[in-house]
């Protein structure tokens, strides 16, 4: 089964026929909200709104050890996640789709790990390449399918929030080697790899980064939320033909 977690534009998934919902409770808390079973194109998914159903909960304040959590108890054969960025890299213009290969974490105060030491060993996971590799070659693939252009790879970068980046932040995340922005990729990544879970990121650029091209002096949000609502039917047909791929 796949499982998708929904970011900013995608609270709900529009191609879902949807079976049930279910409330988890997790050693680690609640969940952002109910998991949402159903299908697409008559596959099994379960589905969960990173934000909440009422996108009410800032990228700082999800539970994302509870979130993983309570995915990784159904045994997903993968987890996508959809994450909104800004674009840092020219190419990276606004309702381009990518496909994250590396990351680097600028996050703080957030509960970023299942081993901490309290009731395990210490534990150091290879986060070498942080998404799998396999789920990057599917998504890829089902976007060929889609005939959705789509970029492979590029460096991540993960911010606190939510307030979004200054012009200088944007500089230096680009000469630390960053492609792109967003809030929530960290730490969603490393638990997924604590949990051993199949995961990878479909990341849909909603404007440029600060400073950069149409945000060179201020982001307006109502771009933001038209540029997203447009890309998420791309994002929608890639999911749907993931699944295809993907069989049950
Ligand atoms: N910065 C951080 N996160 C984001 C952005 C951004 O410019 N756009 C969408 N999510």
């Amino acid at each position: 089964m796949l499982a998708i977690i929904g970011g900013t534009g995608m609270t709900q998934l529009a191609c879902l026929e949807i079976s049930h919902r279910q409330v988890m409770r997790t050693p680690y808390g609640e969940p952002s909200g109910p998991l949402t079973f159903g299908r697409i194109s008559n596959h099994e998914i379960v589905f969960l709104a990173r934000h909440g159903y009422g996108h009410t909960i800032p990228p700082h304040a999800v539970n994302y050890r509870a979130n993983l959590w309570a995915l990784q108890s159904l045994k997903p054969a993968r987890v996508v996640s959809v994450a909104s960025v800004g674009g840092i890299r020219a190419d990276l213009m606004p309702g381009t789709i990518a496909v994250p290969d590396q990351i680097i974490d600028y996050t703080h105060s957030r509960k970023f790990t299942y081993f901490d030491g309290s009731d395990r060993p210490v534990t150091h996971i290879d986060f070498t390449e942080p998404y799998c590799p396999v789920t990057r070659g599917r998504l890829l693939a089902a976007a060929k399918r889609a005939n959705e252009k789509i970029i492979d790879g590029g460096v991540y970068a993960a911010t606190q929030g939510p307030r979004l980046e200054s012009a200088a932040e944007v500089n230096r995340m680009e000469r630390d080697g960053a492609d792109m922005v967003g809030m929530t990729g960290m730490p969603e990544a490393a638990l997924a790899k604590e949990l051993g879970l199949c995961y990878a990121t479909l990341a849909v650029v909603a404007n440029y980064a600060a400073g950069r091209g149409t945000s060179a002096h201020v982001i307006r949000l109502e771009d933001v939320h038209a540029v997203l609502e447009k890309a998420m039917v791309s994002v929608r047909d890639i999911l749907e033909q993931l699944v295809e791929l993907d069989g049950d």
